[in-house]
């Protein structure tokens, strides 16, 4: 039996004794007779996971319990090989016994060493604040992937289609999908059958006529030269005694597909950049009852053809011919002598690896509002909102009948959809009818970025359920809420989680709909905090930050975008490249996760020599790739402005982040960089009157915000700021990297109002803007569109996104002083309530599922009189602040604060009174200036 003491820190064990003396102070509604439960248990961030390959995975859970000040003072977790094991108390793998802390998550497996391919069984059972004790958790489980190399016996298959010999510019080369088969028969009992599949390229994995998983676009993207991740699914319940049959259709994806805007610069390749044939990889492990064990592995002996799928790309789109399909293809009793033997490829050199991400899913399906015809045959249908995905095509008609499918996001003034934004993605769909009954089709290896979806051909006049919007992500923006009193804010909301849905898609996508889909870095940065509201994103930018360490250049940049298949000397930009320190940072202080610093670790020193080298006198000019501040309106910030703050951030972060993972010196060394580059930026960019030398909003943002501003200049920095952003009507002149900073720099100086104002702003260029204008989604640009005809011709049509959440950044200051809902520490146990309360606005109300459970912030005013509302979760504590400083005129509940026994005042400063406050739910009143 696996059995081990967790090494407790005695440093973090006074602070813990502290925090648990501080809170039997405040304790007066401890509830022993309800104890604390224990739930959401996830491993490597996430649930039930199915392939782990990490040496020592992290658990978390968070805990719940009715009452006031509830805190967890102890742990149990154990682990069985089995659930009847775990269930009887026989915790083989691993007991921690009672260990005392208050610690949820990023907590490390320290028992037996785990075994490639096992399956484990896990719970946990907590301690609250009186040491009473929990019930067991609702068990949860993970599997371990395949850990040895030697372990792996499917070789990698596919079907040579021939290859294209015309001009690549000139016409697309859109090769058929490869289907793969093997039939094998089992006549034992199988106790379990686990399989492991993967592809260059990208694959869909059949067994027994079901597609295996609810996923989409498997394996996902990496720099397969360097790894390739693979899936594992548990089929116990998918084989079946007598014949089985096990298919793979493989495509070529990102692997050998087009990708991004090749095409349209001209780059010498413009598809097959990591190889030009997919293939696919796999292997089901069967195990029986009788203890012997099985593969069916990927191999010569499979059988290969092709079949209904005639084009499949992710740009230009799939055709599907369902005359050419081959019926039962993928079940038992199909006739294969015709079909060939498949081509053998060699192993790539990428590392085969457990996908550590979240995969592509259907998260929501959408009925079209309206179908139109705008000319004869020619059918238009509404589906309401922007999204990324696919339509799935509901049809009845003769044999051959071919239907085109063309997806936009807005509509001609004629009523067709517009395609001159998608550049050089074709963006279509073409179905070919068999003529038997009722056909429901949708395409496997393609997505769109669409609102509208436009279909000739259709026999006959199409009902409105022909078509059905099917939006995919990676994440599930179910985080956050947000509501205030401003209904065009609501809106506003809503379009930044669809277009954060839409474009976390594998990677980080700039957008889903023109040729481009790449996971830009500055907009990546610009949005990590804001994306950590509104979704999970522990496991998605875990996997991402794989994506831009992989891709970090030879000489210590970080690239444009990531993956990076392109080989171009425009390689890298200011505030691009800052991605690689920006990202890990805000996962630290999101989820208090040091792994992730650790991983990226010494490419971010290389990344800081990089810049150490480009750098005169601790300025690091634009260099790179110049942007600037993307698409900023009338004023622009000089490139080495940007690349010298950036560069200062960086050293400002990688201070913290050395000392969160123990390389003290490092600490001491980026922090006295930080200063040196803040003494250089101000002798260079700042004037003895506070005014930046450059004098635009972005400038002032960036400099407030990264803390460049000499201390006794910075109150004049910010005045200037607003100053003019009042000058220029309560409007931004800021691109991508100011809009944001903007709204941060002036909520941290004191100009909460003018915040609100910008927020609310209905006029170019603003948020409100877009809203006014019917957006369902964040557009690139502040005018994408405008309602005005006569205004539209002037707009930039070919790069023109109506899906970009750059400008969604907004959600970071909603949360962080909107609402004021913010960590103090890193991972939300130390929790502030700050809401930046202002007569602009009449109320606001939301919360965040934070890696510790809910917080709910929600604040009123009626005439002068304020309500504050907050849920904080068991076992983290928050400090509210109070935007009076009239002790006597705060009551929480029906309780005045100063006779309140069970809160603690910590400090009344001028207008504000900081009061700590233990889990629970509270709301505070109190008489507000107007
Ligand atoms: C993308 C942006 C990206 C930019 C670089 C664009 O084409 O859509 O979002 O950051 O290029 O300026």
């Amino acid at each position: 039996m696996g059995f081990s003491i967790v090494q407790r820190d005695t440093t973090k064990r006074s602070v813990f004794f502290i925090y648990l003396v501080i809170f039997s102070f405040l304790s007066v509604a401890n509830t022993t007779e309800n104890p604390l439960t224990a739930y959401d248990l996830k491993v490597e961030y996430l649930e039930n996971p199915s392939a782990i390959d990490v040496e020592h995975p992290r658990f978390s859970w968070k805990v719940r319990g009715e009452g006031r000040n509830r805190v967890q003072s102890a742990y149990q977790i154990v682990v069985a090989t089995t659930r009847e094991k775990l269930a009887a108390g026989d915790w083989d793998v691993w007991d921690t016994g009672k260990a005392v802390t208050n610690q949820t998550n990023q907590i490390e497996y320290n028992g037996a060493l785990l075994e490639s391919k096992a399956e484990y069984h896990w719970k946990v059972r907590v301690w609250d604040e009186g040491d009473i004790r929990s019930e067991w958790s609702v068990p949860a489980k993970w599997s371990m992937g395949v850990l040895h190399f030697s372990d792996w016996e499917g070789l990698f298959i596919g079907l040579d289609v021939g290859q294209f010999e015309g001009n690549k510019y000139d016409s697309l080369y859109l090769p058929p999908a490869r289907y793969l088969r093997k039939s094998f028969s089992v006549d034992k009992k199988v106790k379990r059958a686990t399989a492991y599949t993967t592809a260059l390229g990208v694959y869909e994995f059949r067994l027994n006529g079901a597609k295996v998983g609810d996923y989409y676009l498997l394996p996902g993207w990496t720099d397969y030269n360097k790894r390739v991740y693979y899936q594992s699914f548990d089929v116990t319940d998918m084989i079946t005694t007598g014949e089985n049959v096990v298919g793979a259709v493989v495509a070529d994806g990102w692997y050998s597909g087009y990708i991004g805007y090749a095409l349209l610069v001209r780059l010498d390749k413009v598809r097959g950049f990591y190889g030009e044939n997919p293939s696919f990889m796999g292997q089901i492990v069967i195990e029986y009852e009788d203890g012997s064990e099985e593969v069916i592995a990927s191999n010569k002996s499979w059988k290969a053809s092709q079949g209904g799928i005639r084009e499949a790309d992710i740009l230009m789109g799939e055709t599907y011919d369902a005359t050419q399909q081959n019926e039962g293809w993928d079940a038992p009793g199909f006739e294969d002598s015709l079909w060939m033997s498949p081509k053998v490829y060699t192993y790539p050199n990428g590392r085969l690896q457990a996908y550590p991400g979240e995969l592509i899913e259907e998260r929501e399906r959408l009925t079209p509002l309206s179908v139109k015809e705008p000319k004869p045959g020619t059918y238009v249908f509404d589906l309401g909102k922007n999204i990324a995905g696919i339509a799935e095509l509901k049809v009845r008609g003769q044999k051959g009948t071919k239907v085109k499918i063309k997806y936009g996001e807005i509509l001609n003034s004629d009523g067709t959809v517009l395609t001159e934004n998608l550049r050089m993605a074709r963006a279509t769909d073409t179905y070919i009818l068999s003529g038997q009954g009722e056909e429901l089709w949708q395409p496997k290896f393609t997505y769109h970025g669409f609102q509208y979806v436009q279909v000739t051909g259709y026999p006959g006049e199409p009902d409105a359920d022909a078509i059905t919007g099917i939006a995919l992500s990676s994440i599930a923006t179910d985080a956050s809420t947000f509501k205030s009193s401003n209904g065009m804010n609501n809106q506003l909301y809503s379009n930044i989680l669809t277009t954060q849905s839409a474009n976390f898609f594998e990677v980080p996508t700039d957008c889903p709909q023109r040729d481009e889909r790449l996971g830009w870095t500055g907009d990546a940065q610009t949005y990590c905090r804001s994306a950590s509201y509104n979704a999970d994103v522990s496991a998605f930018f875990t996997k991402f930050l794989v994506d831009l360490d992989d891709a970090q250049r030879w000489y210590g940049a970080y690239p444009n975008f990531a993956p990076f298949p392109y080989s171009r000397p425009d390689q890298y930009a200011p505030a691009w490249m800052d991605a690689g320190v920006i990202i890990p940072w805000n996962m630290y202080k999101v989820y208090g996760d040091t792994r992730i610093v650790e991983r990226m670790y010494p490419g971010m020193k290389k990344f800081m020599d990089f810049q150490a080298d480009a750098s005169t006198d601790y300025l690091r000019p634009g260099g790179g790739n110049n942007w600037g501040d993307w698409l900023a309106v009338d004023e622009q910030t000089s490139h080495d402005f940007i690349g010298s703050s950036y560069y200062g951030y960086d050293a400002k972060l990688m201070a913290e982040m050395a000392e969160a993972i123990g390389e003290n010196e490092d600490a001491v060394s980026y922090m006295n960089l930080f200063n040196n580059i803040k003494k250089a930026f101000a002798k260079k960019y700042i004037l003895e009157n506070g005014y930046t030398t450059e004098d635009t909003q972005t400038s002032y943002a960036l400099a407030l915000y990264f803390g460049l501003y000499p201390h006794d200049l910075a109150q004049k920095g910010a005045d200037r700021l607003a100053e003019k952003v009042i000058n220029n009507g309560n409007k931004f002149s800021t691109g991508f990297l100011g809009t944001k900073h903007v709204m941060l720099a002036l909520a941290q100086y004191g100009y909460a109002d003018l915040c609100f104002k910008l927020f609310q702003q209905t006029e170019y260029p603003s948020w409100g803007y877009s809203v006014v204008n019917g957006s369902t989604s964040i557009w690139e640009r502040w005018n994408s569109y405008t309602k005005n005809p006569d205004e539209n011709s002037s707009l930039n049509a070919a790069m023109n996104s109506f899906s970009h959440y750059a400008f969604g950044s907004v959600a970071e200051w909603m949360f962080i002083h909107g609402l004021g809902i913010d960590t103090n520490d890193e991972g939300f146990r130390n929790i502030i309530i700050k809401p930046a309360i202002s007569k602009e606005m009449g109320s606001m109300v939301g919360s965040y599922e934070s890696i510790n459970g809910l917080i709910e912030s929600g604040w009123e005013m009626k005439g002068n009189r304020l309500t504050l509302n907050v849920t904080v979760p068991a076992n983290t504590r928050a400090e509210v602040y109070i935007p009076t400083s009239k002790i006597a005129s705060i009551k929480e509940g029906k309780t005045k604060l100063n006779k309140h026994e069970g809160l603690k005042i910590l400090e009344v400063i001028e207008d504000e009174a900081v009061v700590e406050i233990g889990s629970g739910k509270y709301s505070f009143s109190c008489t507000w200036k107007q």
